[in-house]
């Protein structure tokens, strides 16, 4: 898990928020073991801001994988943050439901919460299998 609140840290000090002045890190574990991460990237146009699990996802994907085991946020304040209700969904396009996501603040870890925790009864790939 150190690795992964490293990379999210190194991540949040790059994130672009000029204006929420809310810098965001994450970084995620693939199935393989490898690891990326991602910042909040705003926008003046603000609705087009990304979150930065968002960006660890789009990293992770564009890296080859498809599978997230664990997850990293870190935020600036010293209550840790959590996925927003959209990041929440973009990763159960790629997680399970007991998929570890650790809050972290400025001092390390405080909590470790599942994505089935944050996002019960979620909808899925799985409801779009065909019979
Ligand atoms: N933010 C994230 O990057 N991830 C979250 O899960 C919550 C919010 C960002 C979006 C925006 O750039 C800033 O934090 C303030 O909402």
């Amino acid at each position: 898990m150190d690795d992964l609140i490293r990379l999210a840290r190194e991540m949040q000090a790059r994130a672009y928020a000029p204006y929420s002045h809310f810098p965001v890190g994450a970084a995620l574990r693939s199935a393989d073991g490898s690891i990326h991460g991602g910042c909040n990237v705003e926008n003046a146009a603000y609705p087009e801001g990304l979150c930065a699990e968002a960006s660890a996802i789009a990293a992770l994907v564009g890296a080859g994988h498809r599978h997230i085991v664990e997850c990293v946020v870190t935020g600036p304040g010293p209550q840790p943050i959590t996925p927003c209700g959209g990041c929440r969904q973009k990763l159960r396009e790629f997680a399970s439901d007991d998929l570890p996501i650790h809050l972290c603040g400025p001092d390390g870890r405080h909590r470790t919460v599942t994505l089935g925790e944050l996002l019960p009864l979620s909808f899925g790939p799985q409801h779009l299998a065909r019979p």
